[in-house]
């Protein structure tokens, strides 16, 4: 723990701690893990502290909430300095990696305003394949789109909006 997080938040019993996120995503991280504060889980966001390897970054500590490999993937969308710490007892019992699987589905829309994904009442699960992890570069399954890591960050920003 750097001496500017112990400022801050104290250490979790039991739940999960995502370190080594690059300085500015926690909420952008939250909104991947769809946790809005409203469940009534303990969350610590903590932003812009120091770190040897980063200069700067976020820490997201959720209490009581283990996540699935799905979720943890899903961070590296975003994150993909990311570890994962799994906190029982006030011990790191198992520290972990994020990493991007080769298809992506859900989360993302296609940027495309005609693709199939986005035909109203006829519900498509968005998909996405990856075609480069950095720079973050992913290809729509149905219309061939290509996004980026820009796009990705500005829609979970425009969500957090609502
Ligand atoms: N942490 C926590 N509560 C605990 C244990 C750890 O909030 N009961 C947090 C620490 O504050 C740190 C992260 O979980 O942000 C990882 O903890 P630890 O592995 O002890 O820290 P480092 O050795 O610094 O981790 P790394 O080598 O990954 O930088
Ligand atoms: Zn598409």
């Amino acid at each position: 723990m750097t001496p500017s997080e112990g400022l801050l938040v104290r250490r979790i019993r039991e739940g999960t701690v995502i370190d080594h996120i690059p300085a500015g995503r926690a909420l952008a991280v939250l909104r991947i893990l769809g946790i809005t504060g409203r469940e009534g889980l303990r969350v610590a966001v903590v932003m812009n502290v120091e770190s040897r390897r980063l200069g700067r970054k976020d820490i997201v500590k959720v209490e009581g909430r283990h996540l699935s490999s799905e979720e943890v993937n899903r961070i590296a969308l975003i994150a993909p300095s990311a570890t994962i710490n799994i906190v029982k007892d006030y011990r790191v019992i198992e520290k972990k990696r994020v990493e991007l699987p080769e298809l992506i589905e859900g989360i993302i829309t296609c940027t495309n305003p005609t693709c199939i994904t986005r035909k109203p009442g006829e519900p498509l699960k968005p998909r996405f394949k990856l075609l480069s992890r950095r720079p973050l570069r992913l290809q729509c399954t149905y219309c061939g789109t290509i996004i980026d890591e820009e796009d990705v960050l500005e829609q979970l920003e425009e969500a957090s909006e609502e």
